[in-house]
């Protein structure tokens, strides 16, 4: 269960504003459950949790199995933006850190991510490591045309079938893609793949419960069920009507801060493992609240470590950031600070605390410190890193993120503005149809 705290806005607003824009979000929430606003052929994602089919995580565990079977050790899942984040966050959040490096019989193949940028150094390297492993691919791309995926697709498409065999790598790939439409889905259906189907109304980056987040997760051996059931009890706690809604309380209070001169939202987190929780949460939020000339900026750090390079600027810089913490109750391994007779480092103050308690009070003393400095403090908590949680926490953000742009009043579920950089590098790059963009870019770049 994802709870929401509000305590430390508490200097910062007053109760009547809160209680006007918990108004508002409980008419954005009205407009979301009826379907009636702007984007309202993209819901799907809604009622995920409680709608996935269990034939579907069925199909996805035979891929497993399957490439268990074939001694499969290493996962490239290609993706970018909503392909890419949540199952990269879900990944992360869940693995050992050291995952890769102990040794050991694995008990799954590790994942790693690629068709996430256009770097050559990148993909080179990423073979060096395919040459040394038992590989197999998983390309999302939901439009299917998406360059960066692409790119890196041929080229492991590629590798594959020389490694392995044209025949082979048709089982060692599957597509995650549109039931009809795109290059993607006619390539696949011509090689053969085994097909995943990302469903016309889910958005790129509200689909991390369907199979672009399902299938990379329950290959890298984790519980997608407890999982989507999380993302269900928070589907049911976020589609109340009332101000204890949790998701309709986050996106009252960041609104009425937003109105109030807080125009940048840092999404703070004191356990690494979460690192990438907020690149999830910072696309979700971007790409469906910035636009029209509005919206929060999201931006992310992982403290203690950025107290240590950014806290300075949030502490004391313009006082233009409120900070959202998802805060973590419980870890999940146990660590004493141990005593030492010398003492030279004059630690023995800490002797026989957990190490988490000590995260603690950093985590409670910044709190004060910032809410001294100027910063309003919402505060997200979960009881532990697990998939439940994580699922919650998916679903939570999602719906708070549907309500938040609607009081926003913009339409969260398009991103006209990533657009205008792929014309450009298209005409770049010389794609057919982009000649007379193309000359007028060369006039501008060489003046
Ligand atoms: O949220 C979105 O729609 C985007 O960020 C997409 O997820 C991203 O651009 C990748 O698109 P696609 O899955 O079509 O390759």
């Amino acid at each position: 269960m994802v709870k929401v705290n509000l305590g430390g806005c508490g200097s910062f607003v007053k109760d009547e504003a809160y209680k006007e824009y918990v108004e508002k979000a409980l008419s954005a929430l009205d407009v979301l459950e009826s379907e009636t606003g702007a984007g309202n052929d993209f819901l799907g994602w809604k009622h995920l949790p409680t709608a996935t089919p269990e034939s579907l995580i069925e199909e996805c565990e035979l891929v497993r199995d399957c490439w268990k079977d074939k001694g499969v050790d290493l996962v490239v899942v290609i993706g970018i933006g909503g392909s890419y984040l949540g199952a990269k966050c879900a990944i992360e959040a869940l693995s050992h850190s050291f995952a890769n490096s102990l040794k050991g019989e694995k008990a799954a193949p590790q994942i790693v991510f690629a068709g996430h940028n256009l770097s050559e150094e990148y993909i080179s390297e990423l073979m060096d490591l395919m040459k040394e492993r038992n590989v197999a691919a998983v390309v999302i791309s939901k439009s299917g045309t998406t360059t960066e995926p692409a790119v890196a697709f041929r080229l492991i498409k590629q590798y594959i079938e020389q490694t392995y065999g044209v025949k082979e790598a048709a089982e060692r790939i599957v597509a995650v893609t549109d039931a009809h439409r795109g290059a993607l889905k006619s390539l696949a259906t011509q090689e053969g793949y085994r097909t995943f189907v990302i469903e016309d109304n889910v958005g790129g980056r509200f689909s991390v419960l369907t199979p672009v987040g399902i299938l990379p997760i329950v290959l890298a051996g984790f519980d997608i069920r407890q999982m989507l059931k999380g993302a269900a009890e928070m589907e049911a706690a976020c589609a109340e009507r009332c101000g204890c809604n949790p998701a309709v309380q986050y996106a009252a209070m960041r609104n009425l801060l937003y109105d109030n001169g807080k125009k940048i939202e840092i999404l703070v987190s004191y356990n690494p493992k979460l690192q990438y929780l907020g690149e999830w949460w910072k696309q979700l939020y971007g790409e469906s609240e910035g636009k029209d000339g509005k919206g929060i900026f999201p931006a992310s750090v992982s403290f203690t470590t950025d107290l240590h390079s950014m806290g300075q600027y949030i502490q004391d810089g313009e006082r233009h950031i409120m900070e959202t913490v998802v805060t973590v109750e419980n870890s999940n391994r146990s660590m004493t600070i141990a005593n030492d007779p010398q003492n030279l480092d004059g630690l023995n103050f800490l002797t026989g605390k957990h190490i988490e308690e000590c995260n603690a009070m950093a985590e409670l003393g910044t709190k004060l410190a910032h809410i001294d400095g100027g910063v309003p403090q919402l505060s997200v908590s979960v009881e532990r890193i697990n998939e439940y949680n994580l699922g919650a926490l998916f679903y939570f953000f999602e719906k708070a993120c549907g309500i938040s742009a609607y009081v926003l009043g913009v339409n969260p579920f398009n991103q006209p503005g990533v657009e205008a950089y792929k014309k450009n590098m298209f005409a770049l790059l010389g794609k057919p149809g982009y000649e007379e963009q193309a000359k007028a870019l060369q006039a501008r770049l060489e003046k």
